[in-house]
Parts: structure tokens; sequence; C-alpha cells
């Protein structure tokens, strides 16, 4: 069984097993893959994979943990090593052992997109565990089509693959990452060492909502987690990268608890940028927390994306050039679920519907605050209403 295990989790455990008492097969081996880094959210380093991979196998049961070990040669290599690349390397080391490579349906739905499909036929017996939704599998035996399997989007699973008996949860170590880095459920979704390490090492956002939760006020932290979450929700339903648009969230108001004037000195001495930076110094110095909260992303969390920093930036008084992302995470802030003015409600559900009305509606919300309150309106924010009034 191969994967990138960023996390391993209790839906590769069951399919280990199943496939393990289906198949009682003399040795068990799992390849984590190589993976270039993620981009957005940080995934775990390939050695923090290895450790977690190891802690999963530790809980298998006994009579299959004896027999199972990691082949790490993908990870060592340090680049990305094709399924077929493996497979014929296995095959070359133990030339009359009889090969069986186990994934679940998701990867199978995607079989022929895998680098030399026909050859990977040959080389092992494949079969797959099937997760609610998948699509059916075309297989000649009226049995394996048993147990319903509609096929959403006429999704087919080839026919070479066998079933292996049950079903199997729906858990992806995406949905982990993404849980974690929004404060939602996750830990059930792994083996309890798993969790346990990842909280540990503070992976998949934990270390930068530690810190966030130790350097912001309760309700500024509330906030974050609220941006957070409602950015992922967002980037689903507008076909953005949800990793960047959670870490774009959890960041944007990383510096936001400093006093006033201590924003305008850092701002001085880390030679951050800002539109009009001494009508804001003047007039409203808070202002200047998403041009410092970028910064301080780069500089404390290490953030090096250009798009992620760019949405923290603009975040407040948005600019006249910004990109879906900018426009998002401007939105997600304006409207998150702890903002409690009458029109975020509506606002909220517009942004779900389309960003950019949602943009121009939360800019003249913020135009009109400022009016009613007879507070000064940054130059930029004005001629951004000029432009999209158009
Ligand atoms: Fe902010
Ligand atoms: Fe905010």
């Amino acid at each position: 069984m191969g994967g990138s295990f960023d996390p391993p989790h209790k839906g590769h455990k069951r399919l280990l097993v199943a496939a393990a008492e289906e198949l009682k097969p003399d040795r068990i081996v799992l390849v984590p893959a190589f993976q270039a880094p993620l981009k957005g959210l940080p995934g775990a380093s390939a050695a923090d994979r290895v450790r977690m991979l190891r802690k999963l196998v530790a809980g298998l049961p006994k009579k299959w943990r004896k027999r199972c070990s990691l082949d790490i040669s993908e990870v060592r290599a340090h680049r990305m090593v094709y399924t077929v690349e493996t497979l014929r390397r296995l095959r070359r080391e133990h030339p009359r052992t009889e090969l069986h490579f186990i994934v679940g349906s998701d990867s199978a739905e995607s079989f022929y997109k895998w680098r030399e499909p026909e050859a990977l036929k040959r080389l092992c017996a494949w079969w797959v565990g099937m997760r609610p939704g998948a699509g059916v599998l075309l297989s000649p035996g009226a049995s394996a089509l048993k147990g319903g399997a509609q096929a959403p989007g006429g999704r087919r699973i080839p026919a070479h693959f066998k079933r292996l008996p049950g079903r199997f949860p729906d858990i992806s170590s995406t949905d982990i990452r993404l849980a974690a880095a929004t404060g939602a459920q996750w830990a059930r979704l792994t083996t309890g060492p798993v969790a346990s390490f990842i909280r540990k090492r503070g992976l998949y956002g934990l270390a930068i909502i530690r810190e966030l939760e130790r350097t912001l006020k309760k309700p500024r932290f509330q906030h974050t987690m609220a941006v957070a979450d409602l950015s992922a929700k967002l980037a689903v339903r507008h076909g953005l990268d949800r990793h960047k648009a959670v870490l774009a969230g959890l960041l944007h108001d990383c510096g936001r608890c400093m006093p006033p004037e201590k924003m305008a000195e850092r701002c001085r001495s880390w030679r951050v940028k800002a539109p009009s930076v001494r009508d804001i110094v003047r007039r409203q110095p808070k202002l200047l927390h998403s041009y410092l909260s970028a910064e301080l992303a780069r500089r404390r969390f290490g953030i090096q994306d250009p798009e992620v920093l760019s949405a923290i930036r603009k975040h407040t008084l948005g600019a006249l050039r910004m990109s879906p992302l900018d426009k998002l995470i401007y939105v997600a802030d304006a409207v998150s679920e702890d903002r409690d003015h009458p029109g975020s409600k509506p606002l909220r559900e517009l942004a779900f519907r389309d960003l950019d009305i949602a943009m121009k509606a939360c800019l003249w919300a913020k135009l009109e605050h400022a009016r009613s309150n007879n507070s000064w309106m940054h130059p930029l924010s004005l001629s951004l209403w000029t432009r999209l009034r158009r």
C-alpha cells in the first residue's frame, strides 16, 4: 500500500486490516511517497510522516503488525517516484512473490491517470476498498456491484480491481489537515497515538493556532478561527485553494493586538509599505495592522507564499488589483460568523453566491459605517469604491 500518509488515518488502518484478512499475506509493505511541499498550509515532513506511519502500524492487530514493514525508498530518493517504478523494483527484488496492491476507491477511480496503467495492471493484483460515494466497480462478477455504489458523476473503477469486503470510512488526509487548521474536530479520524504526535509536533497549523491563541486577545482569536473556517468554505464554493485560504484566514490579523503606537513604530523599523502611510499613522494607525500582519506572517510564521501574503495585506483596505483569494479573505474577514452586525448574515450568504458582488457590498458597508461615525476614510477605499461602482 502506498500513499502520502499526511497524516495516516483510520481509513488507512481499516483498509490494511481488511486486505490482510482477505489475502493472508506473508508480508505487508507500506510505501510512503516522497511529497512535494504542500502549498498554503504546511504539511508534515517526510520524517514525521514516516514516524506517524510507524505509530499506525504499532496499532495493528499483532499477527499483522509482525508482518508489516515500511519501505522508505521513495522518501530516500527525495523525488516523486511513480508507482510503476516501485512495483517494477519490488518485482525484481522478489521475482517469485505474488504482489497485491491496495488502494481506496478515490485512487482507483483515477487509475488511468497513473503513469503506465497497462504495465501497472500486469505487475500485480489490484484491490480496492470502497468508500461511501465511490464510483461503480466495473467488475465482470455481479457480486462486485453489490452494495449499491451509485456512481456520482458517472465515475468508474476499472474492471481489474477486486473489491475488498466491507465499506470503508470516508476519511481523507486533506480533510484532517483542514479540520485541524480551522479548529474543527479531527482527532477521532486518526488513531490516538497519531493524534498525540500531531498535537505534540503542532502539525497542520496547530502550532500557528497555539501561537495565535497565546498572542491574540480572546475575541480576536475567536474571530480569527471564524475567518479561517469561513475562508475554507468559501474556497470550496469558489474553486480556490483551500489550504491557502485557511492559512491566510488564520494569519490575517496576527499583528492586530499590538498597540497602535507600536504598530507604527514596527512598520517603520521593518520598512513595511502601506498606501498613504503618514495619513494612516496620524488618523487611524490600527489600519496598519493588515500590512503588519503580512510582514509578521512572513517573519514569525515563515510564510513565503506571495498569494497568501497578498491576501493578508489587502484584507482591510483592499487594493485596486485584487486576486480572487484577496477578495475572499477581504469578504471572509468582514462577514465571518462572529460578526454580529445585522447585515453580516445576508452578506455571508451573498459571499457564497458571488464573491465580486459581496466584495463590493462589504466595501460599501465599511464606507457607510465610517460615514455614520464621522470617521476618516482612507483614499484607497474611496478610489476602490469609484472603480467598483462603475
Ligand atoms: Fe483585520
Ligand atoms: Fe479580521
